[in-house]
């Protein structure tokens, strides 16, 4: 049985911070399906996250982004959505989240994140090829940026604490 009416939930968060992961937990708990925005994207260009900035660059891949984000909305109401860690923060995709369902901001500080992310820095585009110093330095500049963002997501997620149980309980209750 359904446990959910809300249209939509969106994972926000910085890479590396578990969305993804995440998503397939609380769509299991909450019977919805369960996607990536960064899979999506792979899978209807056919070309890799990584190939997309090299090929045409990150202000095209930030349009596109935007724009499988709107399409996906426009053709789903009920799932748990995966978003990128850049999706918020361009165009007006955070706004229209908000408009759209339920959004959740996946929190993490950059030092957790630094060790998350040191393990598959090469499919990310915009922190291959770091070493550590740069990278923290990195996500720590880009934390300041995108945080103002992430922090507009109607709830807040400890990502180093998570208690899945709670947040599913939190996720049920404002869907009420
Ligand atoms: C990006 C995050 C990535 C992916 C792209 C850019 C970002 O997604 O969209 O590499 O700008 O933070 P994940 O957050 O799923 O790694």
């Amino acid at each position: 049985m359904d446990r959910i009416n809300n249209s939509g939930i969106f994972l926000i968060g910085y890479m590396g911070s578990g969305k993804s992961t995440l998503a397939s937990k609380l769509a299991s708990r909450l019977d919805l399906p369960s996607f990536d925005l960064d899979q999506i994207i792979e899978e209807e260009t056919g070309e890799t996250i990584s190939d997309l900035f090299k090929s045409h660059g990150e202000e095209q891949f930030r349009k596109l982004e935007s724009e499988t984000l709107k399409s996906f909305v426009a053709k789903n109401d009920r799932f748990v959505l995966a978003t990128g860690g850049g999706t918020p923060c361009y165009y007006d995709s955070m706004d229209f989240m908000n408009d759209s369902g339920l959004t959740v901001y996946l929190n993490m500080p950059p030092k957790a994140l630094l060790s998350r992310l040191t393990h598959n820095q090469n499919t990310r585009p915009l922190i291959a090829g770091k070493d550590r110093d740069e990278l923290l330095r990195f996500i720590e500049e880009q934390m300041r940026k995108r945080e103002p963002y992430y922090l507009r997501s109607k709830l807040i997620a400890d990502g180093l604490n998570l208690n899945l149980k709670q947040l599913t309980e939190m996720i049920l209750n404002y869907s009420r």
